[in-house]
């Protein structure tokens, strides 16, 4: 059912669209389509002459790439005092967790399970942006990334479509507010639409080809749930699928967007991805991709000098009816007239310079504690488990590459960040160590990707002096995750599993502390290490959130929204997989196990099926205990599900068996046999969070209904089916054992 934007349907705003647009000429028109970045040109840009040149001959519709007020307010005024028609510039830039006050990384925030806390920081981030004359954030990446390869999972959030909607949804809400007409709302960017998560074999920008099904089932309901939510522009992705580059594809651009989920916002382009056309071998030449790109629904091309170069030539010509140009004008504008730039082009340059105050400071650490995952806390040698750090540990060695280094901790796309803000987790440790007497022998070690061994020795010294390890190893966040950073191999870069086996080596406790933006192969450290905690890339406040979570201040909360594997070759790897008729019985306990002796099994020889670390997964300081899932009734008639009433009630009784309080993340996940599809072993349909104080029990109730219970059949209808059976897990993590089931009826 298409959704309309009541911001964007608004008569009165269409009006005055309209009435603008009837003054345009064609030139006037197209230049409102193009966007370049205000940083060094790039691509086949020769024609290109100076912004204020082109701005004032309103041959510009959009800068990206300019983050400050001065140079902001310096081309706005060229734009709104000097064009024939002053129409004001809209500014774009990519703030994806925060903007000067850093967030931790989405897939970070994701692991939070808490889409309120998301939508705060998403707030502050616009607050800030708009400040600086961006009211437009390439933001939410949404794509649902289910190979650890690709780079870009760290963008997003994770493998699962239900947490990546409710993620999608939270961003939207954070940066646009309640109005987008708000000085400080900015207009959220639903990317990389679409599909662009599951590119062949995880190679960035490569071709993704899949049913339909797969299509509207897992990769779409994230950004129908960002359109749904009120985002009104949308950024086609740089992959082609089934062959139709996504920059030209009526079927996503029109048919799917505009005609089925009634988007009234824009799509802009990726980055000079309407040239590229001519790479993915679907035009000869640049015309011939921008008339692509246009009638496919194409409306901004960001940086490809395409439609600035090419648009008017190919309407005089009769090749583009000028009223598709008209459409796409008319889908800017009612943008620009939503945000107010009409009214408020202008950001505030006299505004006091940055300061990180103790509001922002609180957030960003309730952000990265919540991001932090516990994944395993063993007893070592004897002793009680590592974490939290007991009293009587006196002497600490903090060691490796991430332990003190500033810049590595705001992580991709930290946008304005600035490694000064950041407060490192030896600058936080050494602070708690000192108040309460104790020591901290910091050494690096190593570096992220070397294998010079120079620095192993003093760290393994400070190890033998300490009486307990933390120990930070991973990923190098600008240059091995995000963009363009795709990874073969997925194990810790450099020599730093040589350092850790030297660590361990010598026998001393060890908390192994990953930083990563997408799950790394851990399995020699899981055998070896007692203590993991995933960090992802916390922010400015990852020493203090790091050590209130490994102190036990704060009680770990956060849940892997991405299975971690055993092995490289697993990928992709996630949690809702299609089941087999020869199931091996180990992946996320859906099948009763075969004998383990039999060959003919959907397996591998040399690994488990399982993921090392399940999606859902994360340790708390204390125990929950879950009660047997009840369920409100045992039968749903298809006519109950008509719309999206809830129709059924599924519940429990969760329990802190333990001495402290604590979060739990409670997630129902469902599994529905019998239909005419097969249907994922397990799927997220809903999650709550839960604080429970030690010895506490609160009753958790969960309502499905056809949003929860449908899913997509082979005539790519989102249906329910009678004589299904639908089986309801609930537990805190998808290999929750708690069980019931019922029936979908006539
Ligand atoms: C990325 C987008 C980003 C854009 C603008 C592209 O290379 O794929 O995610 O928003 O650049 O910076």
């Amino acid at each position: 059912m298409p959704v309309t934007n009541p911001q964007l349907a608004d008569k009165h705003l269409n009006a005055r669209v309209n009435a603008l647009l009837a003054k345009m000429t064609l030139e006037e028109k197209i230049g409102q389509l193009v966007q370049y970045s205000a940083g060094v040109p790039t691509g086949p840009a020769t024609d290109r002459q100076n912004y204020a040149t082109m701005i004032a001959a309103g041959e510009v519709g959009s800068l990206l790439n300019v983050g400050d007020a001065k140079t902001a307010n310096m081309y706005q005024k060229i734009a709104v005092e000097q064009s024939r028609l002053h129409i004001p510039l809209i500014y774009g830039l990519d703030v994806i967790h925060g903007d000067r006050t850093v967030f931790p990384v989405p897939l970070g925030l994701a692991a939070s399970f808490d889409p309120a806390m998301v939508k705060e920081t998403a707030r502050m981030a616009a607050t800030e942006a708009s400040a600086d004359g961006v009211r437009w954030t390439f933001s939410p990446m949404v794509d649902i990334a289910r190979d650890a390869r690709w780079g870009r999972v760290v963008e997003g959030a994770g493998e699962d479509p239900y947490l990546g909607s409710a993620m999608a949804r939270a961003y939207v809400h954070g940066y646009q507010g309640d109005r987008l007409s708000d000085p400080t709302s900015i207009a959220a960017c639903v990317k990389h639409f679409a599909a662009y998560g599951a590119v062949t074999a995880g190679r960035e920008y490569n071709a993704v080809d899949m049913s339909d099904v797969m299509l509207r089932q897992v990769y779409l309901p994230p950004y129908q749930a960002a359109i749904d939510a009120g985002a009104v522009t949308v950024m086609s992705s740089f992959n082609s699928l089934n062959g139709v580059p996504a920059t030209a594809d009526p079927y996503t651009l029109t048919q799917i967007l505009r005609n089925e989920w009634g988007f009234q916002g824009f799509v802009v382009s990726d980055y000079h991805a309407v040239y590229e056309l001519i790479d993915h071998g679907i035009a000869l030449d640049s015309a011939t991709a921008g008339q692509k790109a246009i009638s496919a629904g194409l409306d901004m091309d960001m940086e490809g000098n395409v439609y600035h170069m090419r648009l008017a030539a190919l309407v005089r010509d009769g090749q583009v009816p000028e009223a598709t140009i008209d459409e796409a004008v008319r889908r800017i504008l009612r943008v620009k007239f939503a945000l107010g730039l009409f009214e408020h082009p202008y950001a505030d340059d006299k505004a006091p310079a940055y300061v990180a105050t103790p509001e922002k400071r609180a957030l960003a650490r309730q952000a990265a504690e919540e991001s932090l995952v516990l994944l395993q806390n063993q007893a070592h040698l004897g002793q009680p488990k590592l974490l939290p750090i007991r009293p009587q540990v006196h002497t600490i060695a903090l060691l490796g590459p991430f332990g003190d280094a500033q810049g590595e901790m705001l992580g991709s796309w930290s946008g304005k960040g600035n490694p000064a803000d950041v407060v490192t987790l030896r600058t936080a440790l050494e602070a708690r160590m000192k108040a309460t007497g104790g020591k901290v022998l910091y050494a690096q070690g190593t570096e992220i990707l070397t294998q010079s061994e120079t620095g192993f020795a003093a760290a393994i010294d400070a190890a033998k002096q300490s009486d307990l390890v933390l120990l930070t190893l991973g990923e190098d966040g600008p240059t091995m995750t995000g963009e363009a950073a795709s990874r073969a191999h997925l194990g810790l870069p450099g020599n730093q599993e040589k350092l850790l086996e030297a660590v361990v080596a010598t026998g001393k406790p060890v908390v192994l502390i990953v930083f990563s933006g997408r799950p790394l192969v851990l399995d020699w450290a899981a055998q070896h290490v007692s203590a993991i905690v995933e960090a992802w890339f916390p922010g400015i406040e990852a020493g203090p959130a790091l050590t209130n979570i490994l102190f036990g201040d704060v009680n770990p909360s956060g849940k892997l929204p991405v299975s971690f594997p055993y092995a490289m070759g697993q990928e992709p790897l996630y949690l809702s997989q299609l089941p087999t008729g020869r199931p091996a019985g180990d992946a996320n306990l859906s099948h009763p196990p075969r004998n383990a002796a039999e060959k003919y099994l959907s397996r591998y020889i040399d690994v488990p099926n399982a993921p090392l670390f399940p999606f859902g997964h994360g340790l708390s300081y204390t125990e929950f205990n879950y009660a047997p899932v009840t369920l409100s009734a045992q039968q749903v008639s298809v006519a109950q599900l008509q719309g999206n009433a809830p129709a059924l009630e599924a519940s429990t009784d969760v329990r802190n068996a333990g001495a402290v309080a604590g979060t739990e993340v409670v997630q129902l996940y469902l599994r529905i046999r019998g239909a005419s599809m097969e249907e994922p072993v397990r799927q997220l349909e809903g999650f709550q969070r839960v604080t429970l104080a030690p010895g506490e029990t609160k009753h958790v109730t969960f309502s499905l209904g056809f949003p929860e219970m449908s899913f997509i059949n082979a005539q790519s209808q989102r249906v329910v089916e009678p004589g299904t059976e639908y089986t309801v897990y609930i537990g805190g993590s998808s290999q929750a054992t708690q069980s019931a089931q019922f029936n979908i009826v006539k």
